[in-house]
């Protein structure tokens, strides 16, 4: 991908970014089985108080929780597919508890609420979708302004791993079958991996081919932003945050060389 022209550079990214959040009952199916990370924001939520904002709430998976916590949450999101399946889900709960989820369509690098929030949270990978500095910067600016004085806000990314970085680029790594919710067929998965260093950005090719008949294959995209972890505590310090801790794991263990994910948290910076 680094030497691409950047118009061509520019669509995978873009490609890479909603892809695969296309189908959202499949995002909901794949990732039925994470819950550290939604315990974890949840008692975060608890002990901050609500509302809280969500940058890049999905399906809802975690704002879920959180308003069975008894707190409110404001959820953002841009791909309309996401927030379609996350109405769907809250549609289903008690009347109070629904009521407490506020989903918004929009970019996380732009949208102002008028409105401080104690918790402002942005789980599982978000921040990934985050390619150039400037949108970085951008969302660092959103989390600023719509965070209280005293507020906190938390999110994780993965911990870059350099072996699964350097992989071969034309090799396809299986994994088991799979069933897709949206058309109930059987789906034989793999993935290849390709990373441009220049850019550090990992481009995730996940193809699913149906077993027994070849006419349904399709390849989603999946393109995400790494980040070291010294360049995330340069990120933050210099746009205005204080880090209160970086772990490296949900039940708050220390950073290592092993851990899966980077969990920040962090508070405006006073000076
Ligand atoms: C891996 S999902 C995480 C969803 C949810 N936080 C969860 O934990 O399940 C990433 C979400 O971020 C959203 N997203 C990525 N970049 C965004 C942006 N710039 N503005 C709004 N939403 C964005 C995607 O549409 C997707 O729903």
């Amino acid at each position: 991908m680094s030497t691409m022209n950047p118009k061509a550079r520019r669509r995978l990214l873009k490609a890479g970014t909603s892809a695969h959040y296309e189908d959202a009952h499949y995002y909901d199916n794949a990732y039925r089985s994470r819950k550290d990370d939604v315990a974890f924001y949840t008692d975060m939520a608890r002990s901050k108080g609500g509302p809280v904002l969500e940058l890049g709430v999905g399906t809802g998976r975690v704002a879920i929780d959180i308003a069975h916590a008894g707190i409110k949450v404001v959820g953002i999101d841009r791909m309309a597919e996401m927030l379609t399946r996350a109405k769907e889900r809250i549609a289903k709960l008690p009347k109070e508890i629904g009521a407490r989820i506020d989903l918004r369509r929009g970019d996380i690098q732009r949208v102002r609420l008028g409105k401080r929030f104690p918790l402002v949270i942005s789980p599982f990978n978000v921040f990934m979708h985050l390619y150039e500095l400037k949108e970085i910067e951008r969302t660092l600016q959103t989390v600023h302004a719509h965070l209280t004085p005293k507020g906190t806000f938390v999110f994780d990314v993965l911990m870059p791993v350099p072996g699964a970085l350097a992989r071969d680029p034309s090799r396809f790594y299986k994994s088991r079958p799979i069933k897709s919710p949206a058309d109930g067929k059987r789906y034989a998965y793999s993935e290849a991996f390709q990373y441009d260093g220049v850019r550090q950005v990992q481009m995730v090719t996940m193809v699913f081919e149906e077993l027994g008949n070849h006419q349904n294959n399709f390849v989603t995209p999946l393109a995400h932003r790494q980040f070291y972890p010294e360049e995330l505590k340069a990120l933050l310090h210099y746009n205005g945050f204080k880090i209160d801790a970086i772990y490296g794991d949900y039940n708050k263990g220390p950073l290592t060389d092993e851990s899966e994910s980077q969990i920040v948290v962090a508070r405006k910076a006073t000076r």
